[in-house]
């Protein structure tokens, strides 16, 4: 009992409260308790609490990757350890380690301000940092990983704080252990960047280099407010219109699907990865399968970018799971290509 108080008042935890502040598609979804951790210590007191009650779990950051189906009956744990210290400077790189309870947007902001080079393509992403790391978030030609130095995290399975070099987290085209053999496994407090203070600017994406051509300037900051005006030209901003950005992977297809593809469409996009497959755009198949802006009730794809689910208002997150559903049916049933979701349907 004078655990439970303790814990009540160092984490200010919650009882039935709406998570629809905390997700970007606005879904209602109530959590029976929801709790802030601003610190291990804090943290380490709600998970003995946890322990004792057995109850279902379920980490969020910004809701920007989750669409809830249903209430939550259990608790919900939003890491807010906040930060970003300066661990080590040699005049060429900076290594930071920054709270998982930071804005990454904020963070990216603050990295380029500082004339830091290799974030400048991941910004205005939305979502927490220490959400960064687990499906290792990429956009415009960089990936999260390709910064990354390693992670401290709370080890559920072993009950205590551990380090994760890049090595052990298994980063690949948005995966991570954390999303696959180790999900559920750790909580994230703090993620480590290793930064250039030398140029190092990455154009070969599409549109960004005539973009930032056009733009002009050479620091991190430039480079970082031409990505923002890409984004704010393709993608619908959450808080006018619920979203959680691409809804599916872009698919890795088996060769001979893709050549039986490319009979009928002779000019598909496609991004060679191996010998023996190619990544399709989902956005492609999503409009080649006629849903390219198609809307049903409250729920629809973007009009510039089908990959992209949109609540309209008011739908439900089982609204939006089925017409998702329909989606990847359709996909399935045209072209032979199942898409995996990128989103975290709970
Ligand atoms: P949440 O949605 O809260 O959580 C996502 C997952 O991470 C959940 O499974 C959750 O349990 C887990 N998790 C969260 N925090 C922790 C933690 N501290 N420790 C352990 N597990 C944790 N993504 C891209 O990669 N590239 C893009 O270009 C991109 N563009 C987007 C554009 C829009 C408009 C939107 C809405 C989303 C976009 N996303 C993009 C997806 C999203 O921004 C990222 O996946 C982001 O990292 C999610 O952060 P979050 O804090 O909102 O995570
Ligand atoms: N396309 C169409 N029709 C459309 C839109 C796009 O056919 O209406 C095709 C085009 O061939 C286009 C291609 O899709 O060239 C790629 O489109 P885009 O550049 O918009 O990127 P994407 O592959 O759809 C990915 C990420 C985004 C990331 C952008 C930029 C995935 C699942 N999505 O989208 O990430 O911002 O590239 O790098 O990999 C997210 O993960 O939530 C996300 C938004």
């Amino acid at each position: 009992m004078q655990n439970e108080i303790e814990v009540l008042q160092m984490t200010d935890m919650q009882h039935d409260l709406s998570l629809k502040e905390f997700n970007t598609f606005g879904i209602d979804a109530r959590a029976a308790l929801f709790a802030r951790p601003e610190n291990l210590e804090q943290l380490t007191l709600l998970l003995e609490e946890y322990d004792h009650r057995q109850l279902p779990f379920l980490i969020i950051g910004e809701g920007s990757n989750i669409l809830f189906k249903s209430d939550f009956e259990g608790l919900v744990v939003n890491p807010g350890m906040k930060g970003i210290e300066l661990m080590e400077d040699n005049g060429q790189q900076v290594l930071i380690r920054v709270g998982a309870g930071e804005n990454w947007d904020n963070w990216v902001q603050h990295a380029t301000e500082q004339g830091w080079f290799g974030l400048e393509n991941l910004s205005l992403i939305p979502g927490s940092v220490g959400s960064a790391p687990i499906q290792n978030i990429g956009a415009y030609g960089v990936e999260m990983k390709d910064r990354f130095a390693w992670l401290d995290a709370w080890d559920l399975q072993q009950k205590q704080s551990v380090r994760l070099q890049k090595e052990e987290c298994s980063f690949r085209y948005r995966s991570s252990i954390f999303k696959t053999e180790a999900r559920g496994r750790y909580i994230i407090t703090h993620v480590a960047f290793r930064l250039n203070r030398a140029p190092d600017l990455k154009l070969g994406y599409g549109p960004v280099k005539e973009a930032f051509s056009l733009a002009g300037g050479s620091t991190p900051l430039d480079l970082r407010n031409v990505i923002i005006s890409i984004r704010n030209q393709k993608l619908p901003d959450p808080d006018t219109h619920g979203n959680a950005g691409s809804f599916f992977k872009n698919p890795l297809v088996d060769m001979t699907i893709f050549k039986c593809i490319r009979v009928d469409y002779p000019d598909i996009p496609n991004y060679p990865d191996s010998e023996n497959r190619a990544k399709i755009p989902a956005a492609w198949l999503i409009e080649k399968a006629g849903w390219k802006g198609k809307r049903m009730g409250n729920v629809g794809t973007w009009p510039s970018q089908p990959l992209v689910i949109v609540n309209y208002g008011g739908a439900t997150g089982q609204e939006i799971f089925d017409f998702s559903e329909q989606i990847r049916n359709d996909v399935d049933r045209k072209f032979s290509v199942y898409l995996e979701r990128e989103v975290n349907v709970v």
